[in-house]
């Protein structure tokens, strides 16, 4: 079966390292692992990880284990082809992940098992790219599975779930409580997960072309509005998603047996050349995601 992302494919490598929104997504996500002490010696899944862009973060963070879940083979041929080090910027990015302290040596690796074996995909696909360098004091090791989210088998358990742009491509109700559900179920009692969600309500009153994607459409059918949207990048891509309310990934996330589930608004990176601080006030007037953090 192929999925939208299978034809997105490299224009998605193109909008993720190019267009301002990701910039800012990266930039909030490792904002929040900075304050939950960073991921150093933590066991992580990063669900759809596309080309591994998150996923490597984690593991050059000093994640123990790093393991990305796409439903794209297409995506996960390219984060396989990245490596650890990756091809995208990623090492320009050293900086930043340095800035993910290492967690609390004694609270970090408490309680965790063994670990370490490969994750079996449904495609009978998984395996273990291994690292040769980084951030980590020890090489990172970082698998890709192919698998949907909401049909996820058991991997875990893991202390840290990210899913940056994952829930808005649950294609019904069903499905997005299948998704908290199955995150939930290879979480740890009080693992964290921690995923950039977007805003609803924007289409059409607000313009998000100078910062690399456009809706063109929201048609109402099914249990969300679908929106029909473009990666602004050369040519542009087409993509759609969910038009879900926030209140849609609580009820989720609560149902699947989250304890707390809270939101924080979308961070900026600092102001640089053509992207100054008025480019970004007008962003963060009404940015296209949130982050979402809810414990297990
Ligand atoms: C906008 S991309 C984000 C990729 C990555 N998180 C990043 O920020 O670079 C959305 C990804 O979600 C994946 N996806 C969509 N539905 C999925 C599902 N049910 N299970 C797993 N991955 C899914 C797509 O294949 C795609 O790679």
């Amino acid at each position: 079966m192929r999925f939208q992302y299978d034809t997105i494919g490299e224009r998605f490598v193109e909008s993720k390292t190019t267009a301002a929104f990701s910039a800012a997504d990266t930039h909030t996500l490792l904002g929040a692992l900075d304050a939950l002490g960073g991921v150093r010696g933590l066991d992580t899944l990063d669900l759809a990880c596309g080309y591994g862009y998150n996923t490597r973060l984690l593991a050059r963070g000093g994640a123990r284990r790093a393991v990305g879940v796409d439903i794209s083979e297409e995506m996960i041929r390219l984060a396989r082809a990245h490596g650890v080090i990756g091809g995208d910027g990623v090492g320009a990015l050293e900086g930043a992940v340095g800035a993910v302290r290492p967690a609390d040596a004694a609270g970090a690796g408490a309680g965790r098992d063994a670990g370490g074996a490969d994750a079996g995909g449904p495609d009978g696909t998984a395996g273990r790219d291994r690292g040769t360098g980084g951030g980590a004091a020890a090489a990172p090791a970082v698998e890709y599975v192919v698998a949907d989210a909401a049909k996820l088998p058991q991997m875990g358990p893991f202390d840290l779930a990210t899913a940056v742009y994952l829930f808005n491509h649950a294609a019904d109700r069903s499905a997005l409580h299948a998704m908290f559900r199955s995150i939930r179920a290879n979480l740890r009692e009080g693992g964290r997960l921690l995923a950039i969600v977007p805003n609803a309500g924007a289409y059409p009153h607000v313009d998000w072309s100078p910062y690399g994607v456009r809706i063109v459409d929201r048609v109402l059918e099914g249990d969300a509005p679908l929106l029909k949207a473009q990666f602004l990048t050369q040519p542009p891509a087409d993509f759609e998603f969910r038009e879900w309310a926030h209140a849609d990934f609580a009820e989720a996330a609560v149902e699947a047996g989250f304890s707390t589930v809270g939101w924080q608004p979308n961070r900026t990176p600092p102001a640089e050349g053509a992207r100054d601080e008025a480019y970004w006030t007008a962003y963060r007037a009404w940015p296209i995601s949130s982050l979402m953090t809810c414990t297990a």
